[in-house]
Protein backbone atom coordinates (compact mmCIF):
# COMPACT_ATOMS: atom_id res chain seq x y z
CA UNK A 1 0.00 0.00 0.00
CA UNK A 2 2.68 2.48 1.22
CA UNK A 3 4.42 1.49 -2.17
CA UNK A 4 1.09 2.73 -4.04
CA UNK A 5 1.05 6.60 -1.56
CA UNK A 6 4.59 6.92 -3.45
CA UNK A 7 3.81 6.55 -7.21
CA UNK A 8 0.53 8.81 -6.00
CA UNK A 9 2.78 11.38 -4.86
CA UNK A 10 5.36 11.03 -7.83
CA UNK A 11 2.64 11.13 -10.45
CA UNK A 12 0.96 14.63 -8.28
CA UNK A 13 4.84 15.95 -8.67
CA UNK A 14 4.50 15.33 -12.60
CA UNK A 15 1.19 16.53 -13.26
CA UNK A 16 2.05 19.87 -11.14
CA UNK A 17 5.18 20.12 -13.15
CA UNK A 18 3.60 19.60 -16.53
CA UNK A 19 0.66 21.87 -15.80
CA UNK A 20 2.58 24.69 -14.16
CA UNK A 21 -0.27 24.17 -11.36
CA UNK A 22 0.86 25.18 -7.46
CA UNK A 23 1.10 21.82 -5.26
CA UNK A 24 2.94 22.22 -2.23
CA UNK A 25 3.39 25.60 -1.84
CA UNK A 26 5.20 25.79 -5.00
CA UNK A 27 3.71 28.49 -6.97
CA UNK A 28 5.79 29.08 -10.60
CA UNK A 29 4.30 32.67 -11.27
CA UNK A 30 3.79 32.70 -14.56
CA UNK A 31 3.14 36.15 -15.08
CA UNK A 32 7.12 36.49 -14.59
CA UNK A 33 7.83 33.92 -16.75
CA UNK A 34 10.36 34.67 -19.17
CA UNK A 35 11.56 37.98 -17.62
CA UNK A 36 15.26 38.08 -16.30
CA UNK A 37 14.45 38.71 -12.77
CA UNK A 38 18.29 39.13 -11.82
CA UNK A 39 21.13 40.76 -14.12
CA UNK A 40 22.69 38.57 -16.42
CA UNK A 41 25.71 40.29 -17.55
CA UNK A 42 24.43 41.25 -20.13
CA UNK A 43 24.08 45.44 -20.69
CA UNK A 44 21.34 45.88 -23.07
CA UNK A 45 17.51 45.13 -22.13
CA UNK A 46 14.89 45.08 -24.15
CA UNK A 47 11.09 46.01 -22.05
CA UNK A 48 8.22 45.39 -24.12
CA UNK A 49 4.34 46.09 -23.22
CA UNK A 50 2.27 43.76 -25.37
CA UNK A 51 -1.32 43.22 -25.28
CA UNK A 52 -2.00 40.99 -28.16
CA UNK A 53 1.38 39.86 -29.10
CA UNK A 54 2.71 41.85 -31.99
CA UNK A 55 5.01 44.09 -29.99
CA UNK A 56 6.23 41.25 -28.22
CA UNK A 57 7.15 39.16 -31.18
CA UNK A 58 9.26 42.50 -32.18
CA UNK A 59 11.01 42.73 -29.30
CA UNK A 60 11.76 39.37 -29.03
CA UNK A 61 13.43 39.20 -32.55
CA UNK A 62 15.71 42.74 -30.92
CA UNK A 63 16.58 40.67 -27.84
CA UNK A 64 17.88 37.83 -29.82
CA UNK A 65 19.79 40.20 -32.64
CA UNK A 66 21.23 42.66 -29.72
CA UNK A 67 21.68 39.18 -27.78
CA UNK A 68 19.89 41.23 -24.54
CA UNK A 69 17.68 40.49 -21.48
CA UNK A 70 13.86 41.18 -21.90
CA UNK A 71 11.47 42.70 -19.31
CA UNK A 72 7.84 42.26 -20.06
CA UNK A 73 5.91 44.59 -18.70
CA UNK A 74 2.69 42.62 -17.46
CA UNK A 75 -0.63 44.81 -16.40
CA UNK A 76 -1.53 43.50 -12.58
CA UNK A 77 -4.94 43.79 -14.42
CA UNK A 78 -5.26 41.98 -17.94
CA UNK A 79 -6.59 43.64 -20.46
CA UNK A 80 -9.66 42.09 -21.99
CA UNK A 81 -10.99 41.72 -25.68
CA UNK A 82 -13.48 44.68 -24.10
CA UNK A 83 -11.06 46.82 -22.39
CA UNK A 84 -8.79 46.71 -26.20
CA UNK A 85 -12.23 47.98 -27.75
CA UNK A 86 -11.41 51.09 -29.13
CA UNK A 87 -14.73 51.70 -30.68
CA UNK A 88 -16.15 51.30 -27.51
CA UNK A 89 -15.73 55.37 -26.14
CA UNK A 90 -15.91 53.71 -22.30
CA UNK A 91 -13.65 50.97 -22.58
CA UNK A 92 -10.72 50.74 -20.24
CA UNK A 93 -8.38 51.79 -23.34
CA UNK A 94 -10.48 54.66 -24.51
CA UNK A 95 -10.84 55.92 -20.74
CA UNK A 96 -6.69 55.67 -20.05
CA UNK A 97 -5.42 56.87 -23.01
CA UNK A 98 -8.10 59.87 -22.62
CA UNK A 99 -6.70 60.62 -19.04
CA UNK A 100 -2.80 61.82 -19.54
CA UNK A 101 -2.49 60.54 -15.39
CA UNK A 102 -3.97 57.59 -16.15
CA UNK A 103 -1.24 55.04 -14.70
CA UNK A 104 -1.89 51.19 -14.82
CA UNK A 105 -0.23 49.04 -11.95
CA UNK A 106 2.29 47.15 -13.05
CA UNK A 107 1.72 43.46 -12.43
CA UNK A 108 5.57 42.34 -12.74
CA UNK A 109 8.34 42.40 -10.68
CA UNK A 110 10.37 45.25 -11.08
CA UNK A 111 13.42 44.49 -12.96
CA UNK A 112 17.30 45.54 -11.51
CA UNK A 113 18.68 47.95 -14.45
CA UNK A 114 21.80 47.76 -12.53
CA UNK A 115 24.48 47.00 -15.76
CA UNK A 116 22.36 47.75 -18.46
CA UNK A 117 23.71 50.84 -20.53
CA UNK A 118 20.74 50.39 -23.52
CA UNK A 119 17.21 50.08 -23.41
CA UNK A 120 14.88 49.28 -26.52
CA UNK A 121 11.57 50.38 -25.10
CA UNK A 122 8.63 48.80 -27.13
CA UNK A 123 5.21 49.05 -26.96
CA UNK A 124 1.73 49.23 -28.95
CA UNK A 125 0.23 52.64 -30.05
CA UNK A 126 -3.21 53.02 -28.88
CA UNK A 127 -4.48 56.37 -29.77
CA UNK A 128 -1.36 57.70 -31.30
CA UNK A 129 0.70 57.28 -28.48
CA UNK A 130 2.37 54.93 -25.81
CA UNK A 131 -0.19 52.84 -23.33
CA UNK A 132 -0.47 54.97 -20.10
CA UNK A 133 1.22 51.85 -18.62
CA UNK A 134 4.60 52.42 -20.01
CA UNK A 135 4.25 56.43 -18.11
CA UNK A 136 4.14 54.12 -15.18
CA UNK A 137 7.44 52.34 -16.12
CA UNK A 138 9.31 54.83 -17.24
CA UNK A 139 7.91 57.00 -13.91
CA UNK A 140 9.20 53.94 -11.62
CA UNK A 141 12.85 53.81 -12.62
CA UNK A 142 15.88 56.16 -12.73
CA UNK A 143 17.73 55.77 -16.21
CA UNK A 144 20.68 57.80 -15.65
CA UNK A 145 23.44 56.62 -18.04
CA UNK A 146 21.09 54.65 -19.84
CA UNK A 147 20.37 55.44 -23.57
CA UNK A 148 17.11 54.31 -24.17
CA UNK A 149 15.10 53.85 -27.67
CA UNK A 150 11.59 53.59 -27.72
CA UNK A 151 10.06 51.35 -30.81
CA UNK A 152 6.31 50.41 -31.55
CA UNK A 153 4.20 48.38 -33.44
CA UNK A 154 0.89 49.71 -35.00
CA UNK A 155 -1.92 49.23 -37.26
CA UNK A 156 -0.59 52.73 -39.62
CA UNK A 157 0.20 55.10 -37.49
CA UNK A 158 3.86 56.61 -36.56
CA UNK A 159 5.66 56.70 -33.48
CA UNK A 160 4.36 60.59 -33.31
CA UNK A 161 5.38 61.99 -29.57
CA UNK A 162 4.93 59.03 -28.36
CA UNK A 163 8.73 58.68 -27.29
CA UNK A 164 8.87 62.37 -26.37
CA UNK A 165 6.19 61.99 -24.02
CA UNK A 166 7.70 58.83 -22.77
CA UNK A 167 10.83 60.48 -22.50
CA UNK A 168 9.27 63.87 -20.65
CA UNK A 169 7.57 61.84 -17.95
CA UNK A 170 11.22 59.35 -16.96
CA UNK A 171 13.01 62.96 -16.63
CA UNK A 172 16.16 60.85 -16.87
CA UNK A 173 18.20 58.91 -19.57
CA UNK A 174 19.51 59.40 -23.12
CA UNK A 175 16.69 59.27 -25.06
CA UNK A 176 16.77 58.49 -28.81
CA UNK A 177 14.27 58.63 -31.65
CA UNK A 178 12.14 55.82 -31.90
CA UNK A 179 10.61 53.59 -34.51
CA UNK A 180 7.62 52.13 -36.05
CA UNK A 181 7.19 48.43 -37.29
CA UNK A 182 4.80 46.93 -38.63
CA UNK A 183 4.09 43.42 -36.80
CA UNK A 184 5.61 41.41 -39.71
CA UNK A 185 9.04 43.37 -40.05
CA UNK A 186 11.70 41.44 -41.05
CA UNK A 187 15.17 40.00 -39.04
CA UNK A 188 17.16 42.11 -41.59
CA UNK A 189 14.94 45.48 -41.85
CA UNK A 190 15.69 44.99 -37.66
CA UNK A 191 19.45 44.47 -38.08
CA UNK A 192 19.62 47.82 -40.17
CA UNK A 193 17.81 49.91 -38.27
CA UNK A 194 19.76 48.38 -34.90
CA UNK A 195 23.27 49.10 -36.79
CA UNK A 196 21.98 52.21 -38.10
CA UNK A 197 22.02 53.07 -34.17
CA UNK A 198 25.92 52.85 -33.30
C1 LIG B 1 -7.07 50.54 -27.81
C2 LIG B 1 -6.28 50.48 -29.08
C3 LIG B 1 -5.96 51.63 -29.77
C4 LIG B 1 -5.21 51.57 -30.94
N1 LIG B 1 -4.89 52.74 -31.58
C5 LIG B 1 -4.17 52.69 -32.72
C6 LIG B 1 -3.79 53.88 -33.39
O1 LIG B 1 -4.06 55.01 -32.95
N2 LIG B 1 -3.10 53.78 -34.57
C7 LIG B 1 -2.76 52.55 -35.11
O2 LIG B 1 -2.16 52.51 -36.17
N3 LIG B 1 -3.08 51.40 -34.47
C8 LIG B 1 -3.76 51.43 -33.29
N4 LIG B 1 -4.07 50.27 -32.63
C9 LIG B 1 -3.56 48.98 -33.17
C10 LIG B 1 -2.29 48.53 -32.42
O3 LIG B 1 -1.34 49.57 -32.30
C11 LIG B 1 -1.62 47.37 -33.17
O4 LIG B 1 -2.51 46.34 -33.40
C12 LIG B 1 -0.40 46.87 -32.37
O5 LIG B 1 0.51 46.25 -33.25
C13 LIG B 1 -0.80 45.90 -31.28
O6 LIG B 1 0.34 45.52 -30.55
P1 LIG B 1 0.32 44.39 -29.44
O7 LIG B 1 -0.17 43.12 -30.13
O8 LIG B 1 1.72 44.26 -29.01
O9 LIG B 1 -0.61 44.82 -28.35
C14 LIG B 1 -4.80 50.30 -31.45
C15 LIG B 1 -5.12 49.14 -30.76
C16 LIG B 1 -5.84 49.22 -29.57
C17 LIG B 1 -6.16 47.94 -28.83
Amino acid sequence: MKKHYGYIFVFVLMFAALTGMSVFGFSPDAQQAGNTAEPTGKDVLVVYFSATGTTKRVAEKIAEITDADLYEVLPSDDYSDEDLNWNDRNSRTTLEQNDRNARPEIGSDPVNLEGYSTIYIGYPIWWGEAPRIMDTFVESYDFEKITLIPFCTSSSSGIGRSGKILEENAESGKWLEGRRFGGNVSDDDLRSWIKSLQ
